[in-house]
């Protein structure tokens, strides 16, 4: 994107259902902060079965992507691959994720900084809790497996959902706020952060 200002980069982040339940709320609020990233938009909500829809029906090549990386997982680790093409099988992922999403409350925020996407799926770590690394949300958190997840017709639990990309970030950030729920604000930090000198520090 031409003259895009990688400091006003947005991402959307959903602790999911087990998240909340896990008291994990402000684990992975502190960690998101730490980073230096701001909070600009936060509340809790338990999401209808539609919204939940809406959201795992944002991007149209979701589906095809979901099942080719999931069936290639599955075919590294020398596992069965499911009898139906790979766009049949996100769609029963999506079925299960919706119910997964809605299931209770939810705290949704957005994250603003500097490659605010990219940083929080860092911290965030790989979906599946076999493949995240520890020191990330999801592999010091959880342990469930696509396989687990399969064999009871459930979503894997990981905690958290993150925007994948900018597209996807504006598009989640206008399905979950209204624009004037973002709130417009400097953090003190960001002088530290950003600026190009420090000469604000010394007295
Ligand atoms: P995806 O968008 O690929 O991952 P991420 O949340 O890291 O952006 O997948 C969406 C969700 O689908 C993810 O939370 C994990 C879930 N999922 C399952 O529950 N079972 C499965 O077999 C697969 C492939 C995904």
């Amino acid at each position: 994107m031409i003259n895009y200002d990688a400091k006003q980069e947005k991402t959307l982040v959903i602790v999911k259902p087990d998240g909340v339940q896990r008291s994990l709320i402000g684990e992975v609020i502190k960690r998101y902060e730490q980073t230096g990233l701001k909070l600009v938009a936060l509340k809790m909500l338990i999401p209808s079965l539609d919204l939940a829809l809406q959201h795992y029906s944002i991007d149209p090549g979701w589906a095809k992507r979901l099942g080719d990386k999931t069936f290639e997982t599955m075919k590294a680790r020398g596992e069965k691959i499911p009898n139906m093409t790979p766009e049949e099988y996100a769609e029963t992922i999506r079925t299960t994720l919706k119910t997964y999403l809605s299931s209770g409350p939810v705290v949704v925020m957005i994250w603003q900084g500097m490659n605010a996407i990219g940083i929080v799926r860092k911290i965030t770590g790989a979906t599946e809790p076999l493949s995240s690394t520890p020191g990330t949300i999801r592999g010091d958190y959880t342990i469930d497996s696509y396989s687990a997840g399969n064999t009871d017709n459930r979503a894997v639990r990981n905690i958290i959902h993150s925007s994948g990309s900018q597209d996807e970030a504006e598009k989640e950030i206008k399905l979950w706020f209204k624009p004037e729920e973002i709130l417009n604000y400097r953090l003190v930090a960001e002088a530290i952060i950003y600026d190009a000198n420090l000469d604000g520090i010394l007295e």
